[in-house]
């Protein structure tokens, strides 16, 4: 496709809430331990949101963004929001999060791609970036994965977090800069592996949904390992070699954050080495589309990622849902 220009990250913004889950909790209310946690997924803790919903941690994420750029709310054209925790069906949580942070020239929508939410988010609005039509559109992850977590299933329990995390697109100085890549796929027969069977059209909430516990992540750990190990490492290793970068090249491998060994199997393909890794996932466990930004916000403010460094994105999920970014960051 030619663009008339390039997207890229002017801004980024973080929101974590304070309450802390260590391993050592989840050995007090399911069959589990410490030790069995951090070798099979990397997690030590994750976070827990007490005072809110999706929105809330967006508009949060959003509001630390704003306080860390010179950009202005009622400056932005269009807020995506990454999620498969939406505060209702409708409205979008965007409208809720448009409303919380004053984006009044706005507009926006969800998008539900469940891990790969982020890059499908970012993709999506580089388009409109690109293709002229907006200057400034606020791409965020958000998920409270609590809200659809089963506390006695030690199966899913101990993976995810809450957290929310945004990204500023604006034009590039140049088309050397910004997105300049991707490869995105789905695949729906992935469905049973990997869901929340109730709450949407094809089982509406009853009592004998709530009684089956159909409201929470249901997920078939090991089939969806097999192929998210195997979708994560062929795609990330894939979009470097279609734009010709050796592993040399890459400043950092940017991985969803679901399990360590997903995470390192991916750089092994790519051939490159840990400490060329974006992690966060002891701190914060699997916070679904809000992984990647999150570990975008925490490097560049460590100032470890530099004007002009070439990023891989990747990620698997729900759906199946899985792809790349390729960009080369802007940001000074
Ligand atoms: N503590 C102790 N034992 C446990 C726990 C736990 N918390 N959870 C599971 N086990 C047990 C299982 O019951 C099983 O016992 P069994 O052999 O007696 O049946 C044993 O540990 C091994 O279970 P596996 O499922 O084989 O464990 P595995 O090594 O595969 O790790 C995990 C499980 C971490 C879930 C892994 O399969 C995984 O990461 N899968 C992919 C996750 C992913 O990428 N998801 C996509 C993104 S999420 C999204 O899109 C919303």
């Amino acid at each position: 496709m030619n663009k008339l220009r390039n997207a890229t990250i002017t801004a980024v913004g973080m929101y974590v809430p304070p309450k802390i889950l260590n391993n050592k909790y989840f050995e007090k209310i399911v069959d589990t331990n410490d030790e069995w946690i951090i070798t099979r997924t990397g997690i030590k803790e994750r976070r827990i949101i007490e005072d809110g919903a999706t929105s809330d941690l967006a508009a949060r994420a959003c509001q630390d963004l704003f306080n860390n750029s010179k950009v202005k709310p009622e400056e932005i054209d269009c807020i995506i929001v990454a999620t498969v925790t939406p505060d209702m069906f409708f409205p979008a949580t965007a409208c809720l999060v448009q409303d919380k942070i004053g984006a009044k020239n706005a507009w926006g929508f969800d998008l539900s791609a469940a891990c790969s939410g982020f890059l499908f988010a970012l993709k999506t609005g580089a388009s409109l970036v690109e293709s002229g039509s907006y200057n400034k559109v606020l791409v965020v992850g958000a998920d409270k994965m609590s809200s659809i977590t089963d506390y006695t299933d030690r199966n899913t329990c101990v993976l995810f977090g809450d957290a929310a995390s945004a990204v500023l697109l604006e034009p590039s100085e140049s088309m050397e800069f910004g997105i300049i890549d991707q490869l995105l796929f789905v695949d729906g027969s992935g469905k049973d592996a990997l869901h929340m069977k109730a709450g949407g059209s094809l089982n509406p909430a009853t009592h004998e949904t709530i009684d089956k516990k159909w409201h929470y992540i249901y997920q078939d750990g090991k089939a969806v390992f097999k192929v998210a190990v195997k979708g994560m490492a062929d795609v990330s290793y894939d979009i470097m070699k279609k734009n010709g970068l050796s592993s040399d090249d890459v400043a950092y491998l940017v991985p969803h954050q679901a399990n360590l060994r997903i995470i390192d199997a991916t750089a092994e393909r790519m051939g490159i080495s840990k400490d060329k890794v974006m992690i966060n996932i002891h701190k914060y466990g699997n916070t679904t589309a809000a992984t990647i930004p999150l570990c975008l916000t925490e490097y560049y403010r460590d100032g470890k990622i530099k004007k002009g460094d070439n990023l891989i994105l990747s990620a698997f999920g729900a759906g199946y849902t899985w792809g790349a970014i390729y960009l080369k960051w802007s940001l000074a």
